[in-house]
């Protein structure tokens, strides 16, 4: 049993119980940042204010929200846009934090890859933060069908009966996913529990988890260098701020980060007041219907890189069907990233533009998921400069691929050569 004093005041009482004062040390005031980062290491906390945004939001939202498919949509476009005061406002800004989250997402993950912010001992943090992606994807996924709106029904029907691809026992997975055999009120119940109860409590999870892993090996900085903390804290700590190459977490980091929080802020209001349409379809203003089906089915614009590798694939090879080759494409797409740490082969720490090949490789990365965004918005079946877009999607798919799989080991293996 630890040594327990007649405390001093409240905070003595609490901090002897909890240690805040060493917890508070160790993962703020005394948790070290470089001081050579720019706006583009602020993303991090611009995250994680807009999944405070979304929490506070959807609470407000599930207050009023009926997830039964006979009167989910009338909860939402009825009684949410236009009986409960704010209820339009609470829901403009959950649409557009929801959509504008990914963007951020998207940021956040290359610049660690522009940075090479992934390897030597930060290979967790990046885990973690693969993880929190295909988690906010499920969470995103799930959220999109409890308007109960024609995107919302098909969007969900096309997705499930992707598990139908498994082999053996994939349509009883189907129906195990959907509680029925087609979409209908048990699968809206289930998605509507891991939107609002499973998923967030992973999610806040997994978020401790990324910061718990940035504090041992600290965040990268805009050369890489590998700073020694503990000599640059006690230049901090005995007065030397000038010359010392880190400030804390606290105040010095997070009031900075707050500016940009500030700035963004600005803009993502902007977009809620007056661009939200971009986050919501309006084919997802019918109420669901199994009896029409949408001429074309498409996802949010974030899933489109990957809707686009699924539908890339359009013909057998050997007893392998042209869809089971999308199918695994798009599961391997789904988890690819994770695997970067080890796909680069080198321990060079630094940014992309100090060696051309990883430099060249990067931006064509950027282009073909680009492209591939753009693709997957098309119909398949469209032609664009005199080229059938199935073609180009395929060329585009394989090219993702080979970047990852044979580009990248290649490119860091000549670099590890190089010294
Ligand atoms: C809601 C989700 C997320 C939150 C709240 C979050 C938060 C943060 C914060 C606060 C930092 C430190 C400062 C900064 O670099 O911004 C950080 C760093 C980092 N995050 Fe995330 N993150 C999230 C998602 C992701 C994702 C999807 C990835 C992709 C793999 C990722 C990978 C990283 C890496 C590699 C670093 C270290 C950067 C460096 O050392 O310079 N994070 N994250």
């Amino acid at each position: 049993m630890s040594h327990i004093k007649k405390s001093t005041s409240l905070f003595d009482w609490f901090d002897q119980r909890l240690n805040i004062d060493k917890f508070w040390k160790v993962m703020v005031s005394e948790y070290w940042i470089p001081k050579n980062i720019n706006f583009l290491w602020a993303m991090g906390v611009i995250l994680l204010t807009l999944f405070i945004l979304l929490f506070v939001t959807g609470l407000l939202l599930v207050m009023y929200y009926k997830p039964d498919a006979v009167v989910a949509f009338d909860s939402v476009n009825k009684t949410i846009m236009q009986e409960v005061e704010y209820g339009w406002l609470w829901r403009h800004i959950h649409a557009v934090a929801a959509s504008v989250i990914f963007l951020i997402l998207y940021i956040h993950t290359f610049t660690a890859v522009y940075y090479r912010s992934y390897k030597n001992g930060r290979e967790m943090i990046w885990v973690s933060g693969i993880l929190l992606f295909l988690i906010f994807s499920a969470e995103a996924f799930s959220g999109y069908m409890l308007p109960w709106g024609q995107m919302s029904y098909w969007a969900a029907t096309v997705i499930t009966q992707l598990f139908g691809g498994i082999p053996v026992i994939g349509e009883a997975v189907v129906e195990w996913i959907r509680g029925d055999y087609a979409v209908s009120d048990p699968t809206l119940t289930r998605f509507f529990m891991l939107h609002v109860c499973l998923l967030p409590v992973v999610i806040i999870a997994v978020i401790a988890l990324h910061f718990y892993a940035l504090r041992f090996p600290h965040v990268n900085n805009l050369d890489g260098e590998e700073i020694d903390f503990e000599l640059e804290a006690d230049k901090y700590l005995k007065g030397n701020m000038k010359e010392a190459k880190v400030i804390p977490f606290w105040p010095g980091f997070l009031a900075k980060d707050f500016m940009y929080v500030c700035i963004f802020m600005i803009f993502f209001f902007y977009l809620v007041g007056f661009q939200f349409n971009f986050a919501m379809d309006p084919i997802n203003f019918d109420p669901a219907s199994h009896l029409k089906t949408p001429p074309h089915i498409y996802p949010e614009w974030y899933f489109l890189w990957q809707y686009e590798i699924l539908r890339g694939f359009f013909f057998d090879v050997g007893p392998l069907k042209a869809a089971d080759i999308g199918l695994m494409a798009f599961a391997f797409s789904g988890v690819s990233l994770i695997f970067i740490p080890w796909l680069d082969r080198s321990s060079v720490v630094a940014p992309a533009h100090k060696n051309r090949a990883y430099f060249i490789w990067f931006w064509v990365l950027m282009i073909v998921l680009i492209a591939l965004t753009i693709y997957g918005k098309l119909p398949a079946d469209g032609v664009t400069f005199g080229i059938s877009n199935t073609y180009i999607g395929f060329v585009l798919s394989i090219s993702y691929i080979a970047l990852l799989l044979v580009f990248l080991p290649l490119i860091t293996i000549a670099e590890r050569k190089r010294g």
